[in-house]
């Protein structure tokens, strides 16, 4: 039921520019976050039974993680739109499909739950968007640590466990890791004894995700903070309580940004503002006009005059300022009046994609691979583009809706893997956008 990657179409985005006109307006709805979604589907392999999702993005990345746990040995169905529920089958299979792996980063989450419960994984380097070297050393040294044997092969890696378990230990990651932080804590659920995670990571949908995990029976203790305990308690079992997608924090910030610069009034529906707090503080003090309910977001320009200044910003881990809004909010920046620096701390590949603004117009002048200097506001101009990774991606959208005249954005796919029916929800406000084949 589930299409394989090998089905992509190559398709490409045609946007006609407002030319810097705040004329969108409406309301616009944030779905299921990706970013949680993945590793609630890899946490079927620690149930007895399986569960219901609601509210899953029909994103592409959600497709390919459904595809590997099919392989693995989870039925995945689609309910209705947005309902999927996980069936753990009879027979599995301990090896990650090598193609999808290679492309998606997030198939490592797979590991911690298949090791713990096979007693050994096989799968290849997992890629991912190109956006540095993203390295295994804490999934490596955190699985040893849980008594696992490593095998570092020509096609991949090779783990085992002696006995067929892992044992719960103490690991203090050396850097924050979001995916790391998931796969030990799923890792730790069926685990021997006590785990104790150090210097996890604290975005908000580790807690979601433990969350879950509590409802079904597991033992955690402090998600959301640094240090995490969990007491290995044997498989999950489905308690009948179907499971919400949080919204995705990183689309509703990116709608956040579009609407302060191209919107008269936007609503940004469904969203947890909470979450936001970094973003809305930074973007007010610049001169955006935010008003938050529960789970609104209103961004209103009321002076189509109103000018916005240049801020400083670093990236870091949450509650931070998010790498994943760093493209966006250097959009932004370019809009903005004065001189503003962007610092990457957490990816070193992820600025690559700002040569491609210079060419619409945008003055950026390029400190280090890490760090960037902004001039603004400058004019862009509607060129044709490429999409490099997901978030970059969506940046070239913003980009191409402030600019004057057409531009062309192709490998739509993309985007896709990360934002669902992009085009659906930006026509709604005014946005002439549209998808066409692509002709590479
Ligand atoms: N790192 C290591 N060794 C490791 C693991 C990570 O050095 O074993 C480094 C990375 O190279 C990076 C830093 O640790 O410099 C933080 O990376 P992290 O592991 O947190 O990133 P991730 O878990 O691979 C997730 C998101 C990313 C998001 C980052 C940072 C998922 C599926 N992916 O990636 O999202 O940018 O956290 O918040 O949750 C995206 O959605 O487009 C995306 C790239």
């Amino acid at each position: 039921m589930i299409v394989m990657e090998e089905t992509i179409k190559k398709e490409k985005f045609v946007i006609k520019g407002l030319a810097g006109r705040k004329t969108l307006s409406g309301s616009i709805s944030i779905s299921g976050a990706k970013n949680v979604v993945l590793p609630i589907m890899a946490s079927s392999i620690l149930f007895e039974d399986g569960f219901t999702a609601t509210n899953v993005p029909e994103i592409e990345d959600v497709k390919r993680m459904g595809e590997l746990l099919e392989q693995i040995g989870v039925g995945v169905e689609q309910k209705n739109k947005n309902t999927y529920s996980f069936k753990i089958k009879k027979q599995f299979n301990k090896e990650l499909n090598k193609e999808i792996s290679k492309k998606m980063r997030a198939s490592i989450l797979l590991t911690g739950p298949m090791l713990a419960r096979f007693g050994e994984v096989h799968f290849p380097h997992p890629g991912g968007c190109v956006i540095g070297k993203r390295p295994i050393d804490l999934f490596v040294n955190g699985f040893e640590k849980m008594g696992a044997e490593i095998k570092d092969e020509n096609d991949g890696y090779k783990i085992y466990t002696k006995n067929g378990k892992l044992n719960g230990a103490e690991i203090f990651f050396n850097l924050q890791s979001h995916t790391a932080t998931e796969t030990f804590l799923m890792a730790g659920v069926l685990a021997k004894g006590k785990t104790v995670l150090k210097n996890c990571a604290m975005e908000p949908e580790i807690k979601n995700l433990a969350d879950f995990l509590v409802s079904h029976g597991a033992k955690i203790n402090g998600a959301g903070t640094s240090t995490i305990k969990i007491i290995g308690s044997g498989l999950l079992k489905d308690k009948k309580i179907k499971y919400v997608t949080m919204p995705d924090r990183i689309e509703t910030g990116s709608f956040l940004i579009l609407g302060a610069l191209s919107a008269k009034k936007m609503v940004i529906e469904k969203c947890n503002p909470d979450d936001m707090e970094v973003v809305i503080n930074i973007l007010k003090e610049s001169g955006v006009n935010i008003k938050t309910t529960k789970n609104e977001i209103i961004v209103e320009n009321n002076n189509s005059k109103q000018i916005f200044n240049g801020v400083n910003i670093k990236t870091h881990e949450y509650p931070g300022f998010p790498t994943d809004l760093q493209a966006p909010m250097t959009i932004f920046l370019t809009q903005a009046q004065g001189e503003s620096t962007m610092f990457e701390t957490i990816f070193e590949g992820r600025l690559n994609y700002t040569e491609n603004l210079v060419r619409m117009g945008a003055e950026i002048l390029v400190w280090n691979p890490y760090k960037i200097e902004i001039k603004g506001p400058r004019k862009l101009k509607g060129k044709k583009l490429e999409s490099p990774d997901i978030r970059a991606g969506l940046a070239f959208v913003i980009a191409s809706i402030i600019a004057k005249g057409e531009s062309e954005i192709d490998n739509v796919y993309y985007i896709d893997r990360g934002y669902e029916n992009i085009e659906g929800k930006l026509s709604g406000i005014g946005v002439d956008i549209k998808r066409t084949e692509s002709s590479q």
